[in-house]
């Protein structure tokens, strides 16, 4: 329930929106000159919303607006007008208003209007808010990794958790989730001595990566000059991490799991065994399990790798986070630029929240950098942001909209639509296709689809 106060001039309007409101469960106070209203203004607590006409008697609605954009910024005002005046509409926007509705009012029009603007308010009071906080905190813990969802939260109970023990980690997440970080992370909290290593599968052909990971000896092959240890030896005693897994060719597949179950290595071109006390962190964007399915990643070595999995939330579930690393990377990005933009407006900060992120974190670290080096004033605004995030809309208001160029196709709807059952499932997909009532392959196909249309997420 919220508190608005509305301010007419006129008992019956008063009354019919009173009414109206009561019955879509607000409470009301009401005002009929600018002198009470302004009082109120000061006094109500709390007080969510304003609902003022364009003219009160002698006095000016407008003058009201400014009052409340002043006195109170973080409550919204609406300003009635009479219908077809556009210069009134321009003039409540230009004095601080929020929206206005034209007279005479349609209940429709004006709760759906009082629905935006109440959001608009949540949204501005937990901005608001977590700024205040992110002012004097550190933002992230101690592995520099930013995020206090609780998605994030069982992520950094799981490093803790297992960080000591020595149990192969599989890190999941889609592109720019952080797995990497993850994987620094682990070998930071565990006691290992030794180095934590990085090789990333998919940037090599198999003999090559064989020849990286397990070494040689000198003159195993042309470019062979001198014997190398390969990573595993390298990293002994401390931590390897496999990137991009999932991009293993099948040839390479059981060299690797035979590694693993026995814990020596054989430099290529050489027949004696060494041992190593290497721990592993393997990450993949893929669903191994579906690449099992399909045939190309091996059952055995799944299981070997995925003893414990940490599976990353994509940005776009992480709430709230999106600001605290936005701020994150504001801090870095104006520091390293010399350039002193410390702050994200309120419209930018909700086009943020908006916005799905495909590209997960990392495209935020970009957006952010970009606006940093485009920002006119001391602050991001909408404007600095990149196109598609500032096209962002929430898809909860996709069904209210109201004009024809608010409205997102069908297959904009299908697609949110159907990450949106993802999300509600977990990402489980058997689950999701029941509920959307297709079968599963038919999910596959279209995401499949999304995928290669390089819109994974909706827009
Ligand atoms: N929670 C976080 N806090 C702070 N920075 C983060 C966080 N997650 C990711 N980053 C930063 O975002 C960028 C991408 O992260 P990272 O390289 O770890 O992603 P990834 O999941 O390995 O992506 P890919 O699958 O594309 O390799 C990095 O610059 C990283 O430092
Ligand atoms: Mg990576």
């Amino acid at each position: 329930m919220s508190r608005i106060l509305i301010v007419d001039d006129e008992i019956d309007t008063r009354e019919l929106l009173a009414l109206t409101l009561a019955k879509a469960g607000h409470e009301t106070v009401e005002a009929g000159a600018l002198a009470p209203a302004t009082r109120l203004v000061k006094e109500l607590e709390p007080l969510d919303l304003v609902i003022a006409d364009y003219r009160l008697g002698t006095d000016d609605g407008l003058d009201l607006a400014r009052h409340v954009a002043e006195a109170r910024p973080d409550v919204p005002v609406i300003v009635m007008t009479g219908y077809g005046s556009v210069e009134a509409a321009v003039g409540a926007l230009r004095a601080g208003a929020y929206d206005f509705l034209t007279k005479p009012l349609d209940p429709e029009a004006l709760l759906a209007g009082v629905r935006r603007a109440l959001q608009h308010r949540s949204l501005t009071v937990e901005v608001r808010r977590l700024r205040q906080e992110v002012g004097g905190m550190d933002l992230d813990d101690d592995y520099g990794i930013v995020g206090r969802s609780p998605a994030m939260r069982h992520v950094f109970e799981m490093i803790d958790r297992i960080g000591a023990s020595d149990a192969t980690v599989l890190v999941t997440g889609e592109s720019g989730t952080g797995k990497e970080l993850v994987a620094r992370a682990i070998h930071r909290r565990s006691a290992r001595t030794g180095r934590c290593v990085a090789v990333n599968c998919a940037a090599m052909p198999a003999n090559l990566l064989e020849s990286e990971l397990f070494g040689h000896v000198r003159g195993a092959f042309t470019d062979a000059k001198t014997d190398r240890d390969g990573l595993f030896l390298e990293a002994n005693g401390g931590t390897l991490f496999l990137d991009e897994i999932g991009e293993l060719e099948l040839e390479m597949q059981p060299k690797l799991l035979r590694a693993l179950q026995e814990r020596v290595v054989r430099q290529v071109g050489s027949s004696r065994e060494r041992r190593f006390d290497t721990r592993l962190v393997a990450a993949t964007n893929r669903d191994l399990e579906r690449e099992v399915e399909r045939g190309t990643f091996r059952e055995d070595l799944f299981y070997r790798v995925n003893v414990v999995n940490i599976a990353l939330p994509p940005l776009r579930k992480r709430g709230h986070d999106v600001l605290l690393l936005a701020q994150s990377f504001l801090q870095r990005a104006s520091e390293r630029s010399g350039r002193e933009v410390g702050d994200i407006d309120d419209a930018a900060a909700e086009r943020l929240l908006e916005y799905d992120w495909p590209g997960n974190v990392r495209e935020l670290q970009n957006c952010i950098e970009r606006a940093v080096a485009l920002a006119r004033f001391d602050r991001i605004t909408v404007d600095d942001l990149p196109e598609k995030v500032r096209r962002a809309r929430s898809s909860r208001l996709a069904l209210d909209a109201r004009t024809p160029s608010e409205m997102p196709t069908l297959a904009t709807l299908e697609r949110r639509y159907v990450h949106k059952v993802l999300e509600a499932t977990d990402g489980n997909k058997t689950a999701a296709a029941k509920v959307l009532g297709i079968d599963r392959r038919t999910l596959y196909r279209m995401l499949d689809r999304w995928t290669e249309e390089g819109a994974a997420a909706p827009n």
